[in-house]
């Protein structure tokens, strides 16, 4: 006979999890720890090859390079996660004369969620953390002109008057 009550359960179910449940399950922001390194590192490379120019990150070279930080002293990282990773920023901690400062290393979000407050959110989240380690100022490089220097200028950061960026290629 025609169970109808499993039918129902069954519809109903499967429409809940594969529609609502994602919709209804609220971001955090949690501290990054070496279970979200694989979903970092997945969504570094979607996020930088797909929206930055001339980049060539694989699933395990951007794994390395995160766990290079990661398992660097001072490192403070977050994430911002609901029902998947949604982005992540990373950098290290380190004493400069009689006072910390911060080298923003890494942030990126999901490109199907970016212009909705994820990287603000988390970057606020960061100056909570590092204010209550008594860190005096963060610093970070990142591409000149575009949206991602612009999203740092919203966010209270300029241009050093004083430092530049130098590079000397070893390699062709
Ligand atoms: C840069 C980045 C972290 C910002 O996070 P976000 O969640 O998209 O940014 P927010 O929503 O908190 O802030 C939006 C502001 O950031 C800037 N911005 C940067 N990238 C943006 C994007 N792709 N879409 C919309 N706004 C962007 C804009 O100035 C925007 O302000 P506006 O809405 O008044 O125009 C994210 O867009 C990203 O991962 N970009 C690709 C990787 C990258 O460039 N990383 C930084 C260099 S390491």
């Amino acid at each position: 006979m025609y169970d109808m009550a499993a039918l129902y359960y069954d519809l109903y179910y499967k429409e809940y999890i594969t529609k609502s449940l994602p919709l209804q399950m609220k971001e955090e922001i949690l501290t990054f720890t070496v279970e979200h390194l694989d979903e970092c590192a997945n969504l570094a490379v979607e996020v930088f090859n797909g929206e930055l120019p001339n980049q060539h990150w694989t699933r395990e070279t951007a794994r390395v390079r995160l766990q290079e930080i990661f398992n660097t002293s001072g490192f403070v990282g977050l994430v911002c996660r609901s029902w998947e990773m949604q982005g992540f920023v990373v950098g290290i901690c380190e004493q400069w004369e009689n006072t910390l400062r911060f080298e923003l290393k890494t942030i990126c979000v999901r490109s199907d969620r970016q212009g909705h407050g994820i990287g603000t959110n988390l970057l606020q989240q960061l100056v909570n953390t590092l204010k209550s380690m008594n860190v005096n100022s963060i610093y970070l490089l990142t591409s000149k002109d575009g949206l991602a220097e612009a999203f740092y200028t919203k966010n209270g950061f300029q241009r050093s008057p004083r430092m530049i960026f130098m590079s000397h290629q070893l390699i062709q």
